[in-house]
């Protein structure tokens, strides 16, 4: 059966008070309008038709990644105008789904219980999602014949008296025929208090042509809820993410408080995952069994194996991290970031575009960019991949069994292999053979006379202008004033090193 859906998006959305057209607004980190197209995708709709008009371009490029027939409302004269203007583009057969760009959660469950209602049946069909409303204020009331038929939709403002105390109110989400729409869409007028040319005008309109006009509830109550200021979107967003929260729950995954996760996009779970207080999920992120996420935990689009633990306030986008890992706290794993099984990255340790092999361990204060690190790896405390000259990016490759001491640049291009050691605080810009030490820094020097400055008297700034003394000439408590020539080799030092060791040459031992 072919569905065609038209999503009503040409309003400003003024109440929001936004620069920014209202379908652009986001809920659950995603556009009110792409939550709706994403439901049209999901019940397999034929074909996508939006209705735009304030900021058309601005909405027109904010869905680029689907394929949909775009119609534009160049003056907003109402709900009907807004499908008649659609008309061209609507099949003559099949049925249509008729959706609004501010009712952002409608869910496929409930539209495919909308399309089969109107289904089976040699009539020509109208159906539509209706709720009972406690405070039905500013909705269109339904109303319904002796028989309890549906036979029109009232807009507020043009109800009566008695009209304006039904309850029954009117979600704006119909399934009609194609062939009713044709019919029905140029007979509309303007004739109301609003002077808008009502699409809700259709209902009276068929129920005269003696269609089946069928009412159908939504499954979640807050599915129809419009989004018409920040007060509602508010409100909506919290309606949600509970709602998703409970989903969890019900499939096995302990949160520490479902009122306080954030999930801006899809989250899979596996078994007995552990999930903390204020986490924040976006994208499309993949936990697998017994995973635990400490609170404050940042992830967007990431893909964690059994068993990774990632601790309190790490931050990980676009990556994967192996089976039984540990991140964290305060760890930042940038895109293309792979953790394999086992390894450890531990607080202020920042990765991008960086594979670290099974074991691997960086556990404190580094900078892992572009490097392929391979198993068993230890890299210290401080170590930095000089991965870029200010215009180009470069590798560093860390083979198996690397010992990276700490505080150490590696100044990319580099390798270093399997089993090498590199000496704390060096600066290693020349590749490093298999197996063998490299130390990269200045020689130790010891001063046996050294004296620590004395406490002089502090100068005015007057009496430094009226002395002769220079601001930058070395006083006798300077301690660049220690020369070598006084000093003695100690015990620390060693002496069989070349005088004046080059940056690059590695001293030998
Ligand atoms: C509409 C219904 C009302 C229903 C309510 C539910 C009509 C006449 N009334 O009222 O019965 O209870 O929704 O939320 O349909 N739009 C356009 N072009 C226009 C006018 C509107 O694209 O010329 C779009 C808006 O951007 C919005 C949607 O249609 O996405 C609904 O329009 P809105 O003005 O908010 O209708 P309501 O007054 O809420
Ligand atoms: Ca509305």
């Amino acid at each position: 059966m072919s569905i065609t859906v038209v999503v009503l998006a040409a309003g400003r959305g003024t109440r929001m008070r936004s620069k920014y057209s209202k379908v652009l607004q986001k809920l659950s980190g995603q556009t009110l309008l792409r939550h709706v197209i994403s439901t049209a995708r999901a019940i397999e709709a034929q074909k996508i038709i939006v209705v735009h008009g304030f900021q058309g371009e601005e909405v027109i490029s904010s869905i680029r990644d689907h394929d949909i027939t775009w119609v534009e409302q160049q003056s907003q004269q109402g709900t009907g105008d807004a499908v008649k203007c659609a008309l061209k583009q609507i099949p003559q057969s099949g049925q249509s789904i008729i959706l609004y760009g501010d009712v952002p959660l409608i869910q496929a469950k409930t539209l495919k219980k909308l399309h089969s209602s109107s289904l089976n049946n040699e009539r020509r069909n109208l159906s539509m999602i209706t709720i009972h409303a406690d405070d039905p204020k500013g909705l269109g009331r339904i109303i319904r014949d002796e028989n309890g038929k549906i036979s029109a939709i009232v807009e507020e403002k043009d109800a009566n008296e008695y009209q304006r105390h039904i309850k029954e109110v009117n979600t704006g989400i119909y399934c009609v025929d194609n062939a009713l729409l044709h019919l029905l869409l140029p007979k509309l007028n303007n004739d109301n208090a609003q002077g808008e040319y009502y699409l809700t005008d259709i209902v009276a309109l068929a129920s005269k042509e003696g269609a089946e006009i069928k009412a159908v509830d939504p499954i979640l109550r807050f599915e129809t809820d419009g989004v018409n200021d920040r007060v509602q979107l508010a409100r909506l967003e919290n309606k949600w993410q509970r709602y998703m929260a409970q989903e969890l729950l019900r499939q096995g995954v302990q949160l520490a408080d479902p009122d306080r996760l954030q999930i801006r996009g899809h989250l899979a779970c596996g078994q007995d995952v552990f999930i903390d207080t204020c986490v924040t999920f976006e994208g499309d992120c993949t936990l697998e069994d017994d995973v635990i996420v400490e609170t404050g935990a940042v992830l967007r689009n990431v893909y964690l194996h059994a068993g990774a633990h990632i601790k309190a306030y790490s931050v990980i986008e676009d990556s994967v991290v192996g089976p039984n890992a540990q991140v964290g706290p305060f760890a930042h794993l940038r895109a293309g970031t792979r953790l394999e099984a086992n390894t450890k990255v531990g607080n202020f340790v920042e990765t991008k575009k960086t594979t670290l092999g099974a074991g691997s361990k960086a556990s404190h204060l580094s900078y892992l960019g572009d490097a392929v690190i391979g198993e068993n790896v230890n890299i210290g405390a401080g170590t930095i991949t000089c991965n870029y000259d200010g215009v180009n990016k470069f590798d560093t490759r860390i083979e198996d069994g690397a010992f990276i001491g700490s505080n150490s640049s590696l100044v990319a291009p580099v390798t270093i292999g399997v089993d090498a050691t590199v000496g704390a605080g060096s600066v290693i810009t020349k590749s490093v053979e298999p197996g063998v030490l490299a130390v990269g820094r200045a020689k130790q020097v010891i001063v046996t006379n050294f004296k620590r400055p004395a406490k002089t008297e502090q100068l005015s700034a007057f009496d430094l202008l009226q002395s002769d003394i220079a601001p930058d000439a070395p006083t006798e408590a300077d301690p660049i004033e220690a020369k070598p020539t006084e000093t003695k080799p100690s015990e620390g030092e060693r002496v069989d090193t070349p005088e004046h060791p080059t940056e690059n040459k590695p001293e030998e031992r």
